[in-house]
């Protein structure tokens, strides 16, 4: 008989107690802040409510340096909260995947977090298939391993509104740090986002004469070459190319990024992370509104002139000194919807105060409906709303900290190989152009960045960008004989652009590949069948077997990848059976569904399985790393 396993003695006292405060740790994991900003918002009104405790904000990542470190300290952790966000196919965010990875894989821990009460909050987003997975196995996981739940996970759904979810969610939490933390006498201060204080960063104005020489590197001073999105790489563009023909209405961009000489480096199916800017009519329009000169230089600070932490917690790290056109071309986020908390923010710099009222109402739980409907269903962008609200002028600390988030680096899959490109960056990049409810013309900001891009081959004045390279587990199998299968309709096919050159590359080293299938769709091959010409050298140079191509718009009915994948169903279950690999990547809240789907089908027809044998098929696929998605 086997003994069970011991339970982990544990010996911190019910609450940590730090200078007579009781401690309580509030962990993220970010991907774009948002995460972050709820932790925070949530340590802010908690300093206010509780006197008797003290409350930390933590990022997952700078928590412990090792596996060991985070089981030391998780360990002495007695009230701890964490916010999830959840990416791409059911994934944590780069700042919490190692966190993720060691707390998954510690089933056979036991009951050592006995100590532990806790709550987790999750972002996510309906659309997706794996709606907060990262918030709901950790929160399972916190249970098993033996803490205690004070509230149900927080399922925030970013397709409605994540802000309102938060704010539900925070009103369960309340009752519960109320029995734990709150002492009798403690009076009730409570505030909503729609009263609670507006965030302002310090600002310095600088006379132009003495202005610091603004970061035109804007990667790290040091000659860093440990690149990450805190310290990217500047590159110049050195080629772009349209890839769709003149016949499309749509556009695509072939881009390269040059990183000779810079110390960056890639694999085959990683991703690349790109800070563009706003278009320069954007950036104007921004200036008018603010009814501030361009040439304003300053610096924004995150703490008091005596060092201490605005308003008791460090805020987002502010950018180097620049002008405003500066701030606002790369800083600033000016064309999403603005968050409620940003509505209270310009509310409370509106002179009129019936803008100032509309601004609050939108804010609150009476005009959650309208907020729906006005702000997020017609995707009103932030300059809109300040155009509607023109009395409404922030001064530029109120901006950058409350009113404008940081504009976010835009991820792409590479399709290149360094095997192939050693010293560049390929992107492949659809044009995002679209007309919203309100007649706006919505820029996706990047994609509309790289399409205007002067490259190196054009200008010596090209354009540049700071970038940096995050790693991916989509990756070939090690053994080139194994067979591949491939899925990436539009430009889900980057990456296997990529896969395709390294595998040439191998073959011409003299190795041996594997049979291998690629299922690519367009609408028509005419308009945009994206590098068709290298997809037919790959074939002639035998590093695919195959291309099958679904055009979804040249006969009378939509065809699409799943359908041709159907009409392959046989070489489909042969090639699994083979022990091949099947890689999934673009759109994932159509496409990569009804992909999900059929291949659910094929292995049920073609193995003549039950349905739940055919589902535990596909979950063992998963698990062995052999059906892999990159997906967004
Ligand atoms: P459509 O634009 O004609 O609908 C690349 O974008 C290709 O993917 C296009 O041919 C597009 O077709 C197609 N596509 C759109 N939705 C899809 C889905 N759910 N599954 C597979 N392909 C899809």
């Amino acid at each position: 008989q086997i003994e069970p396993p011991k339970p982990l003695i544990v010996k911190e006292p019910e609450l940590e107690v730090d200078d007579g405060k009781k401690k309580v740790t509030i962990f993220f994991g970010t991907q774009t802040g948002t995460a972050e900003g709820f932790a925070k918002a949530l340590a802010e009104e908690a300093k206010a409510r509780y006197d008797k405790a003290t409350f930390k904000v933590v990022d997952l990542d700078d928590y412990a340096v090792d596996d060991d470190e985070y089981e030391e300290k998780m360990k002495t952790e007695s009230l701890a909260f964490f916010f999830l966000a959840t990416y791409g196919d059911g994934e944590p965010t780069d700042n919490a995947a190692r966190f993720y990875k060691w707390f998954t894989e510690g089933k056979e821990r036991g009951e050592w977090l006995q100590n532990m009460k806790y709550g987790v909050f999750g972002l996510g987003n309906r659309q997706y298939e794996h709606f907060n997975k990262v918030a709901k196995v950790v929160d399972d996981l916190l249970t098993e391993q033996g803490a205690k739940r004070l509230v149900p996970v927080g399922l925030g759904d970013d397709d409605q509104c994540i802000e309102d979810d938060f704010t539900a969610w925070r009103e369960l939490v309340w009752p519960e740090l109320d029995q734990l933390l709150r002492d009798e006498d403690d009076a009730t201060t409570v505030s909503t986002p729609y009263t609670a204080a507006v965030l302002e960063y310090r600002v310095l104005f600088y006379d132009p004469a003495d202005a610091p020489v603004e970061d035109e590197n804007r990667s790290n001073a040091n000659g860093h070459t440990i690149y990450d999105a805190q310290h990217p790489c500047r590159s110049n563009v050195a080629v772009r190319k349209e890839l769709h023909t003149s016949a499309s209405d749509r556009s695509c961009t072939h881009l390269e990024f040059d990183i000779a000489g810079t110390g960056l480096s890639y694999e085959t199916g990683d991703h690349v992370g790109v800070y563009c800017e706003n278009l320069d009519e954007v950036v104007e329009e921004a200036l008018t509104l603010l009814g501030l000169s361009p040439d304003t230089y300053f610096s924004v600070h995150t703490d008091k002139e005596d060092g201490t932490p605005l308003g008791g917690s460090s805020l987002p790290p502010p950018f180097p000194p620049c002008t405003l056109r500066t701030a606002l071309a790369r800083y600033a986020d000016l064309l999403s919807s603005p968050k409620k908390s940003a509505l209270v923010a310009l509310a409370a710099h509106a002179s009129d105060p019936t803008e100032a009222d509309r601004l609050r109402h939108l804010a609150s739980p009476a005009g959650k409906d309208e907020y729906a409907q006005w702000m997020v269903a017609s995707q009103r962008s932030l300059l809109e709303v300040m155009a509607e609200f023109p009395s409404a002028k922030p001064p530029l600390g109120v901006f950058f900290a409350a009113v404008a988030p940081r504009l976010q680096p835009r991820y792409y899959s590479i399709s290149s190989s360094p095997r192939m490109a050693l010293s560049r960056i390929h992107v492949t990049c659809a044009l995002v152009y679209e007309k919203t409810l309100t007649g706006r013309i919505h820029k996706g900001i990047c994609s509309t960045w790289m399409k205007n891009s002067v490259p190196m081959e054009k200008s010596h004045d090209c354009s540049w960008a700071p970038i940096f390279v995050r790693q991916s587990n989509f990756k070939l199998p090690l053994d080139t004989k194994v067979p591949i299968i491939m899925i990436g309709p539009g430009t889900g096919l980057a990456p296997f652009r990529g896969f395709l050159q390294e595998r040439l590359a191998l073959k011409e080293a003299g190795a041996e590949l594997g049979p291998s299938v690629l299922f690519f769709g367009c609408r028509n091959r005419k308009m945009d069948y994206i590098y068709e010409d290298e997809l037919n050298n790959f074939v002639n140079g035998g590093a695919l077997s195959e291309i099958v191509v679904a055009f979804s718009r040249e006969g009378p009915t939509k065809e699409y990848v799943q359908h041709k994948m159907m009409q392959k169903a046989s070489d489909i279950w042969n090639m699994i059976s083979q022990g091949g690999y099947l890689y999934v990547c673009g759109d994932a809240k159509g496409m990569a569904k009804d992909v999900h789907r059929t291949l659910h089908t094929i292995l049920q027809e073609q193995g003549c399985l039950d349905s739940s044998k055919a589902e535990s098929m596909v979950k063992n696929l998963q698990m062995t790393g052999r059906y892999l998605r990159d997906v967004w």
